[in-house]
């Protein structure tokens, strides 16, 4: 097997081997109308061979920035565009593209890689572990009142206006309240100018036609945007409601909610805990569904990863972490103050010993260290450690994303 970085001139060879594993062709749009793969990068490619010099495989990595706890902004290598023919599967292929490409990111000196998972059964070997969840919810719209919030409540009434425009018309305006989201919510993923510029992805980045409520503030700055159409039997469907702040985002919710002519309004993407349910007067007006992991981590320098995010709360933990795909074991003193970490080799006795995957689910406060340990991924040395580490690797609020790549 061959390994090769691609250039422009065999970019189009990758293309076509990337979309000829998946089964369709590259230039048939996809779901949301976008051209997806236009905001690869060559040099960010990688091509496998056969011996003989036959494409066989793919893998691309997008430079992101991912927003960890404490609103630390890290880069987060964002794997993508795997693929491996239907000839030549399960004969090692992406084990080889995995080794070289977490290599090669190492040697970048990137600390944190980034996916989705077609299927969950694919990358915990290589070290990631699911770490962001994302539902559907769908509400009836004539069961949809909103509770009356408590007089001088956080989710008190907005002040501003909304505007309806068509996503094709919003210039730089959704890119602007994006990447102001995205650097507050722990798990977002910033949005590139090279997508909005290529309209590469799903709505509203990608070309298909959307309507997009832009909240703009007191002053006229936006500071929120819901996209949506209308699709079959009534609904009309939500792809994102992005808000910088929690009123902002009940004002497009309760747009969206007062349509005529709607009577189940579907929210694709809502995150574990979200208020949303419970600002809803009849709590059962909204219905969960399509519960699924989304953002996959794994961490390739754990204690810079572990100190690179912010913490809630003070204490030390002793992590024994074995990552088996890399051939590594490490034992490292976590000691927590004031938010910040410092993460250090250690011989002290281990609290919990675990697999770099598990810490990857932990990383973003997403997964709690003692579901794991219920689950028996996590083994816990002390009980107290449980609590402990708890109470640690808790974030502000559930980490969620959204972008799809
Ligand atoms: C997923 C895919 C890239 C795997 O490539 P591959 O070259 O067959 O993988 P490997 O041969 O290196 O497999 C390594 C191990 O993972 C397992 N594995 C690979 N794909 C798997 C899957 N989809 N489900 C469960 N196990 C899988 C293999 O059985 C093998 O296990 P083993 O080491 O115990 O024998 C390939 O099947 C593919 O292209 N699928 C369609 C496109 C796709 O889903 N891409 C992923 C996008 S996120």
């Amino acid at each position: 097997m061959e390994m090769r970085t691609t250039k422009d001139e065999d970019f189009g060879v990758f293309v076509d081997t990337l979309h000829a594993a998946f089964g369709r062709f590259a230039e048939t749009p996809v779901d949301g109308g976008g051209l997806w793969w236009s905001a690869l990068e060559a040099d960010r490619c990688l091509l496998a061979t056969t011996a003989e010099g036959r494409p066989v495989g793919t893998a691309g990595t997008y430079p992101f920035e991912l927003t960890l706890p404490g609103g630390v902004l890290a880069p987060a290598a964002g794997l993508t565009a795997v693929g491996v023919l239907p000839s030549h599967r399960r004969q090692g292929v992406l084990t080889a593209m995995m080794r070289h490409q977490l290599g090669e990111l190492r040697a970048r000196g990137e600390f944190l890689s980034v996916l989705l998972a077609s299927e969950a059964r694919i990358y915990g070997r290589f070290g990631y572990g699911p770490a962001t969840y994302t539902a559907r919810l769908t509400v009836s719209r004539h069961r949809a009142a909103f509770a009356a919030p408590r007089a001088g409540a956080a989710a008190g009434p907005p002040v501003g206006s909304v505007e309806v425009l068509r996503s094709a018309d919003c210039g730089e305006i959704l890119e602007g309240v994006y990447d102001r989201y995205r650097r507050a919510q722990p798990g977002a993923l910033s949005r590139p100018h090279r997508w909005w510029e290529l309209r590469a992805g799903q709505p509203p980045v990608s070309p298909v036609p959307r309507y997009v409520a832009v909240h703009r503030d007191a002053d006229g700055l936006p500071d929120g945007y819901v996209s949506y159409a209308f699709g079959e039997a009534d609904t009309l469907k939500v792809d994102e409601v992005i808000a910088t702040d929690d009123a902002v985002f009940t004002a497009l919710v309760r747009f969206v909610l007062e349509h005529d002519l709607v009577s189940e309004v579907v929210f694709k993407h809502v995150p574990p805990g979200h208020p949303l349910r419970w600002q809803l007067a009849d709590f059962r007006a909204g219905e969960v569904g399509g519960d699924t992991d989304w953002l996959w981590v794994r961490l390739l320098d754990v204690p810079r990863a572990l100190a690179a995010r912010g913490w809630c709360a003070d204490g030390e933990l002793v992590l024994d972490v074995d990552d088996p795909f890399l051939g590594e074991h490490g034992r490292y003193l976590l000691t927590v103050r004031d938010g910040e970490a410092v993460c250090v080799p250690t011989d002290r006795d281990p609290d919990l010993s675990l697999d770099v995957r598990d810490l990857g689910s932990l990383y973003l406060g997403g997964t709690t260290p003692s579901t794991l340990v219920r689950a028996g991924h996590v083994r816990a040395h002390r009980p107290e450690a449980v609590a402990l580490a708890d109470a640690l690797f808790r974030a502000e609020r559930a980490p969620h994303c959204l972008h799809w790549f």
